[in-house]
């Protein structure tokens, strides 16, 4: 089911399931959009959310389960901190409890890993991202897998198990099957009601995106593994966040969930904290200055200049967005020349 933004797919993903009085487990490492969406504005629909640590022990794990909770929620990389989510752990313990694992794919998108053959039940998109990936139009999308056994749990999802009046009588559960019922609710009734259509000229241009995809994401990692090495062995870098990087410390998990590659995302910081980072940031000639990732043009963040940058050093640290912390998605262009570009501005700051 395709929506007008990714915003909207991981709001109908959980709302479809979940409403008030109801309890969501997710992620703590989650893109912040979708963190605000749970914790201020569903909260404020009388839905409860408990925050995990991605990587908190069995136990912890277990304790966030009530009587009353509806899914867990999960992002396979996390955006921006290249979390990578241990999918299998996580769809157990909710099955265990009678669940549907929800894993938000954008980053890693379907060609780097399949949610679904690691037990995820429903797995949602920004389509904003790389589907797309020509920064061409807003959108998003939510895969069922299909498998979820609505009617073997049927008093904790009584939306699809019960009739729905408001659209003919309809249990969805038993006319749609496992494989129509949710999508078919999502659309009869979320989609109805409150919109979020994808408007059809843009699911033309994703069409168009989604056919050079598997190219596209081969290169953005090959770009993204020689860029995060770049740096990794640049005197003026201090640190460089990347999966594929052996020292990293989600390199084995990114492995096993994502053998072929992750993404171009890397993150790293600048010797010489918040004004090197600045001096960086102005001579780069081909990364593009936006918050926008994961296109093929390569685009570039210094959050503390930028988006957040009305907080001071020590504010930034606590939010985990150091002064130093420069965002790179690294696109489908030349390697020489984005290496060159990046080389060329981290000597202005020697
Ligand atoms: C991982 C992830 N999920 C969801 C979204 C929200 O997508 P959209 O901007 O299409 O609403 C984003 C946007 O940055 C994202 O990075």
């Amino acid at each position: 089911m395709l929506t007008s933004s990714g915003q909207a797919a991981t709001f109908f993903s959980v709302f479809n399931l979940a409403g008030a009085g109801d309890h969501v487990i997710s992620s703590s490492t989650i893109y912040g959009g979708s963190y605000n969406l749970f914790n201020v504005t569903m909260r404020r629909m009388g839905i409860d959310f408990t925050f995990v640590d991605p990587d908190c022990s069995d136990e912890e794990l277990e304790a966030a389960f009530k009587p009353n909770t509806k899914c867990v929620f999960g992002e396979t990389l996390a955006n921006p901190a290249l979390i990578v989510f241990d999918i299998e752990r996580f769809a157990k313990a909710a099955h265990a409890h009678g669940v549907p694992l929800i894993i938000d794919n954008t980053f890693a998108t379907p060609i780097n890993c399949r949610p679904i053959e690691w037990g995820a039940d429903i797995v949602t998109h920004s389509t904003t991202k790389y589907l797309d990936g020509h920064d061409a139009t807003v959108g998003g999308c939510i895969v069922d897998s299909g498998k979820f056994d609505w009617m073997a749990h049927a008093d904790k999802f009584p939306g699809l198990t019960t009739p729905d009046e408001s659209y003919h009588g309809i249990t969805y559960a038993e006319k749609f099957g496992l494989e129509g019922a949710f999508i078919t609710k999502a659309t009869a009734q979320l989609m109805r009601d409150l919109g979020s259509i994808q408007a059809p000229m843009n699911a033309y241009f994703l069409n168009l995106g989604i056919e050079s995809l598997a190219v596209r994401m081969q290169r953005h990692c090959e770009n993204g593994q020689k860029v995060a090495e770049f740096l990794e062995n640049h005197k003026n870098v201090t640190w460089v966040n990347y999966p594929g990087l052996k020292s990293n410390k989600y390199y084995e998990r990114a492995q096993k969930y994502m053998p072929d590659g992750t993404c171009g995302v890397v993150s790293f910081g600048v010797k010489g904290g918040r004004k090197a980072a600045e001096e960086f940031m102005k001579h780069l000639k081909i990364a593009m200055i936006a918050t926008h990732v994961a296109d093929a043009h390569t685009c570039v963040l210094h959050p503390a200049s930028s988006t957040h940058r009305q907080m001071t050093d020590e504010e930034l640290i606590a939010a985990g967005v150091g002064p130093d912390l420069i965002r790179l998605s690294v696109g489908i262009e030349s390697i020489d020349d984005i290496l060159e570009d990046l080389a060329q501005a981290l000597r202005s700051i020697d």
